[in-house]
């Protein structure tokens, strides 16, 4: 249903027809109502498409799911979410000739596959690291990023690993891949606290109240950045993590293949090492 016919239809009303004609009014009027209800029905739906062909929740929208904050990848800064994943993922929406609009939304719900599953949004951009388990239940792109985990401390209290914690607090964020690696560690007389998001992590650093945090080491290093002088890298775990970026599982085949052109097209011709630098402050590692 093209939404230009709503406002072409809507050019009848009722003072045009004539009084004897009620019923006809009334007609008019219900179809009115009924291309309208179409028009929202079928956007709400995930059947309308764009330009590309491919299927979007929301008409003109490429939605992303997302865990806020998790900077450099995704953050609100003033107002406006940012990140190194929104810029990736604007070049997808550029490509598909529409605009991306973000959700904010628990991490549990983008790497289980539920908020693609329930429609929620198109593409999930979370800093996610593609894991065999996951991948059941999402379709992965290529990887875009390599990561690993770490461990950060305050500055000069000198934990080089989980075990030097014994006795102390160590925080993790939950259902991530650092939660596991922290897990399967199980560190002896460490006593392992987990938090919802990055954000209530590093506060409980800053305040004591943990004297570690292991998550990922791109989010430490900037994290280090932006706090000059307060923390620093107590160790380095070798996990050899890889983000992707998540689809629908065997539900968005069209987008899926436009993603993988676009991560593919930006690291040959440079637009993948503008955005990196323009996070990271550094040349990608080649
Ligand atoms: N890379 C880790 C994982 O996939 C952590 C991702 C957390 N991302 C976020 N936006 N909160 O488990």
């Amino acid at each position: 249903m093209s939404r230009g016919v709503i406002p072409t239809q809507g050019g009848y009303t009722p003072s045009r027809v004539p009084a004897r004609s009620v019923g006809v009014g009334a007609l008019v009027l219900a179809m009115i109502t009924l291309a309208a209800g179409c028009g929202s029905g079928s956007s709400s739906s995930g059947t309308s498409t764009s330009a590309g062909g491919v299927k979007l929740v929301a008409a003109g929208k490429l939605t992303t799911c997302t865990h806020l904050p998790y900077a450099p990848f995704q953050s609100s800064e003033g107002g406006k979410i940012v990140g190194f994943d929104i810029d990736m993922i604007d070049l997808v929406a550029k490509k598909l000739g529409v605009t991306q609009t973000v959700v904010d939304t628990p991490f549990e719900g983008i790497k289980s596959g539920q908020d693609l599953n329930t429609g929620k949004c198109d593409i999930a951009a979370a800093g996610m690291t593609i894991k065999p388990e996951r991948a059941k239940v999402i379709d992965f792109s290529v990887p875009y990023f390599n990561a690993t985990q770490a461990l950060l401390i305050k500055k000069g209290t000198g934990y080089a690993s989980l075990e030097s914690l014994s006795g102390k607090k160590l925080g993790d964020q939950s259902g991530t891949t650092g939660k596991d690696y922290v897990t399967s560690q199980h560190p002896a007389g460490v006593t392992v606290t987990e938090f919802e998001d990055l954000a209530t992590l590093q506060q409980a650093l800053a305040t004591d109240q943990i004297q570690g945090a292991v998550d990922d080491l791109p989010v430490w290093t900037d994290y280090i950045k932006k706090n000059p002088g307060k923390f620093e890298i107590g160790a380095e775990f070798n996990t050899g993590e890889q983000y992707g970026f998540g689809i629908k599982k065997s539900g968005n085949p069209e987008l899926l293949k436009t993603v993988n052109q676009v991560i593919t097209a930006a690291k040959s011709d440079g637009t993948y090492n503008t955005i990196y630098e323009k996070w990271f402050g550094t040349k990608p590692a080649s």
